[in-house]
């Protein structure tokens, strides 16, 4: 990156972008495969994306962007697979976080964080620290991180309060529910894109994405680029965002 163009912001005409973002980085593999490569040469390839995006994000002008780095399901995978992975993961934030720190981006961690390895929570712990009073854009990274977990864990942080007189049964709300969330105060993304065809969400962001819109692009994510994210803000501009009700051209007439 040059000098000259460390503070320039991306022309929005005709484009929406949103204040809340997810993206399910998917496809390392099949990057890889298409290569001749190994798959870890995929999450390589995937690493070095991220730091793109959250470049491309931060001057879009996204407040947030959450990122599905690894699930509660990966663990299934062959273990070399998730060992490589997690050094990856210490590899990257120990590597860019000057990039990162020059973006302004603060580095945050959603998941089921205690049952990482050591490593990776001490580069959890240095990466939060470090980053806190960055104010650009947040940098959500959701690791070991599964959706219903993530409400099951509310749910138990709740009946414990049930369990103690703190509140009764009736006293439950949705809000309740959403406040004893991971990451109570990132509001709900308004967008979620998934790269690599898939028409699923894999266990992100359940609770979170009632109401998010969703887009699709047959890019793996390794070459999900500028260009990709582009056109997902194109579109989303065209949405009708009814929330249940009526589209505001409706409301008019
Ligand atoms: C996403 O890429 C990375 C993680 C899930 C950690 P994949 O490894 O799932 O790539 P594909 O789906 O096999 O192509
Ligand atoms: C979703 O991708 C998880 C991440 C990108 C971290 P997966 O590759 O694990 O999802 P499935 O297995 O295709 O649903
Ligand atoms: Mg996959």
């Amino acid at each position: 990156m040059s000098r000259s163009d460390k503070n320039k912001s991306y022309d929005t005409n005709g484009l929406k972008v949103p204040v809340s973002l997810g993206v399910i980085m998917d496809g390392n593999g099949r990057w890889a495969k298409k290569r001749f490569l190994p798959r870890s040469a995929g999450h390589r390839a995937g690493a070095e994306n991220l730091k793109e995006l959250c470049r491309n994000c931060g001057r879009y002008g996204v407040k947030y962007l959450t990122v599905y780095a690894f699930s509660t399901e990966n663990w299934s995978r062959p273990e070399d697979e998730v060992h490589q992975l997690m050094e990856l993961f210490v590899e990257f934030f120990n590597k860019y976080d000057p990039e990162l720190e020059e973006e302004g981006i603060r580095v945050r961690f959603s998941g089921d964080i205690d049952a990482l390895p050591e490593k990776v929570r001490q580069t959890i712990a240095i990466g939060e620290e470090r980053s806190k009073n960055r104010q650009k854009m947040q940098l959500i990274v959701a690791m070991n991180y599964g959706g219903r977990r993530e409400i099951e864990n509310a749910a138990r942080k709740i009946a414990l309060k049930v369990k103690s007189g703190q509140i009764e049964p009736e006293d439950i709300t949705e809000k309740m529910l959403s406040d004893n969330m991971y990451l109570p105060d990132v509001p709900d993304p308004e967008l979620i894109i998934r790269p690599s065809g898939e028409m699923r969400l894999s266990n992100f962001l359940l609770w979170e994405s009632a109401y998010s819109e969703l887009w699709v692009s047959d890019a793996l994510w390794p070459d999900f680029g500028y260009e990709e994210l582009t056109n997902a803000f194109r579109d989303y501009a065209r949405r009708d965002r009814r929330f249940g009700g009526l589209s505001s051209k409706e409301e008019e007439s």
